[in-house]
């Protein structure tokens, strides 16, 4: 949430902060700005409302003369609406003091008042305003930004990652973290600062993570980082693992079509290396083996799509592993005195790794006990930095604000954790253990085959189906969490009312929200698994398509006893039952996606939506 850039070098710093936003826009796009230290000396600041275009428009029609040293943010609103005048940068100190800060400011409101007392006019309705005027005030005392940093941010109750640079001081960008994202990206003679490495990757692929609680002051070619009380920090260096093209839409018409036609090499990527002789092992968990034999209970922690990831690997965890599983939403986890113990292990599960609730639920279970381990996609991130494991989904970074890859690749990973803590365990037998590995391994073809033969007719269902004004998801076992995913996506970027529920749950409510011309989309089980739940579900449709339902049913390839209940079968391929919501989700992100085409919005940027939620 909010996109933070910062760059010192001898080039035009303008493009490099104007490229580093574009790459950054997912977190936040209500508004975006600039501020350069040109080589006159002078600070120079640009801001608009609106998306990363408007800024991009302001800055021909009033260009900003060269400068090497510069910040720049792209914003999620949180306190004061999307206007120019709340943009960041926020300027302080005579216009010369430019700040940018990620986050709130939750002591804002007697911070401003402090300062008005002081004879302080405030230009903005923005918690970011305090921060930069305390800078100032500050500044002015010491001449020196690091020193005013430290002097502030125990001043600032929250969370914030925070840039500043001063007129004074060309060739210094200075910056602090706490509970908010920041990295530094290492050049030749030129040094980068980013919420996430997407701001630099085009430039180096060689990183620092700024640590929580530190000071980071960047000069072309150098970094020097400390603690919030002064004392010298090794930050932590890691090499990004993906190149910029990764992160480049690659003539598709939008980063969530790119990253759904990536479906299956999210899946490849993050088995890589993780089977040998035929078995499942995860290096990184290695570490845990022990305290994998004593477990008492896996906590799951997680938000959004992510969550809903959780909720399938229960059922594997349980299934392979034999250990009780909760999956709980992270916020409403941290609020309510929880229980966990020494023996709890704490899945946590993260996209981006910076998601505020998700972070503060797993810090809390970490302060109660418990052992962490961070589900990640995103190297260098906060989440992981604060687990006691981590194993990483390499689905590559994902762009769009609803998330497709980074959830196929979530559930892979929590069944290698399954698989491997089920091996260690000695829960799992060996036959279940070589059939699960194949069926791992079959994935990603699988995935192409729904691709290659089902997306048209999916998008063309979508298409008709442009002006439907609420679509049900059912799904029962493993298709009920997939039934959920598949609703959030339709709200997330089609705007549209969706809901999913368990097919069981069906007669106990739901179902009178069924009248005629109601679609509702049904994940079938295999018949080849359990014939019961796969005769109840085909029941729960019969039960609906009498009370005038469309039924648009997901069901493998054979499956005829579907034919004469549904009016639509798309197909997917044979899979053990486990399996099949890795199959049965694709068509559905693709009829979201169709869908939100068909009416016209921009599916990767929905409204009032951002990419990584970095506030509670
Ligand atoms: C936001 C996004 C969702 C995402 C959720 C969790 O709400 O809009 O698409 O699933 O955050 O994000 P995470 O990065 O923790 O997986």
């Amino acid at each position: 949430m909010c996109g933070i850039v910062g760059y010192v070098g001898p080039r035009d710093s303008q493009d490099i902060l104007v490229s580093g936003l574009a790459r950054l826009e997912y977190r936040g796009y209500d508004s975006a700005g600039i501020a350069v230290i040109d080589d006159g000396g002078s600070l120079a600041v640009r801001k608009r409302s609106g998306k990363l275009a408007r800024l991009r428009e302001a800055l021909e029609t009033d260009p900003i003369g060269r400068g090497t040293t510069g910040i720049g943010h792209t914003r999620w609103a949180t306190h004061g609406g999307p206007t120019d005048q709340n943009a960041h940068p926020h300027l302080a100190d005579d216009d010369r003091l430019a700040v940018i800060h990620n986050g709130i400011i939750e002591n804002f409101a007697s911070l401003r008042s402090e300062l008005v007392g002081e004879g302080i006019t405030f230009v903005s309705d923005t918690d970011t305003e305090v921060a930069a005027h305390l800078l100032a005030r500050a500044y002015r005392e010491s001449g020196d930004l690091v020193a005013a940093f430290r002097a502030v941010v125990d001043r600032l109750e929250g969370a914030f990652t925070l840039l500043a640079a001063h007129e004074d001081h060309p060739g210094l960008v200075v910056g602090a973290r706490r509970n908010s994202p920041l990295v530094i990206g290492l050049g030749e003679g030129e040094t980068f600062l980013g919420s996430d490495v997407a701001a630099f990757v085009e430039h180096t692929r060689r990183a620092l993570a700024v640590g929580q609680d530190e000071i980071v002051a960047i000069r072309p070619g150098v970094v020097e980082v400390t603690d919030f009380a002064g004392n010298a920090v090794e930050p932590q260096p890691f090499e990004v693992s993906w190149d910029a093209a990764a992160a480049d839409k690659g003539g598709w018409s939008s980063f969530m079509a790119k990253e759904v036609s990536e479906e299956p090499e999210a899946v490849a990527n993050t088995v890589r290396g993780r089977i040998q002789d035929g078995e499942i092992r995860v290096p990184e968990l290695e570490g845990l083996d022990d305290f994998f034999r004593g477990i008492d209970r896996v906590v799951v922690l997680a938000c959004g799509t992510a969550y809903y990831s959780g909720l399938v690997g229960k059922y594997a965890l349980e299934k392979w592993a034999r250990i009780p599983v909760d999956v709980e939403l992270a916020h409403e986890f941290r609020y309510r005195e929880p229980i966990v113990s020494e023996s709890t292990l704490v899945v946590s599960i993260s996209q981006s790794g910076e998601t505020m609730d998700t972070l503060m639920a797993v810090k809390e279970a970490a302060r109660l006990g418990a052992k962490t381990l961070s589900i990640c996609n995103t190297q260098g991130s906060t989440i992981p930095r604060e687990s006691d494991a981590v194993v990483y989904t390499h689905a590559g970074p994902e762009v769009a604000v609803a998330s497709t890859k980074a959830f196929v690749a979530q559930i892979t990973a929590l069944y290698l954790l399954a698989l491997h803590v089920g091996r260690v365990r000695r829960s799992l037998p060996d036959e279940v253990s070589a059939d699960a590995t194949e069926q791992l391994a079959a994935l990603p073809e699988k995935i192409q085959w729904i691709l290659d033969n089902e997306q048209e007719r999916t998008e063309q269902l979508a298409h008709w189906m442009a002006d439907t004004r609420s679509v049900l998801f059912l799904g029962r076992h493993v298709g009920y969490p997939i039934a959920l995913e598949g609703a959030l996506k339709l709200k997330e970027i089609s705007y549209i009312h969706a809901e999913g529920f368990a097919a069981g749950e069906l007669k106990h409510g739901p179902i009178a929200l069924i009248e005629p011309g109601q679609p509702v989309f049904v994940v079938v089980p295999s018949p080849r698994g359990s014939i019961t739940m796969h005769q109840k579900v085909i029941s729960n449709i019969e039960e609906i398509r009498a009370r005038g339902a469309r039924i648009i049913a997901i069901a493998e390839q054979g499956d005829s006893a579907v034919l004469p209940s549904a009016d639509e079968v798309l197909r997917i391929p044979l899979a053990s039952p486990l399996f099949e919501p890795l199959l049965a989700v694709v068509p559905l992100h693709i009829f979201a996606m169709g869908l939100a085409t068909a009416k016209g919005l921009d599916v990767d940027q929905p409204r009032n939506l951002a990419k990584s939620v970095t506030v509670e």
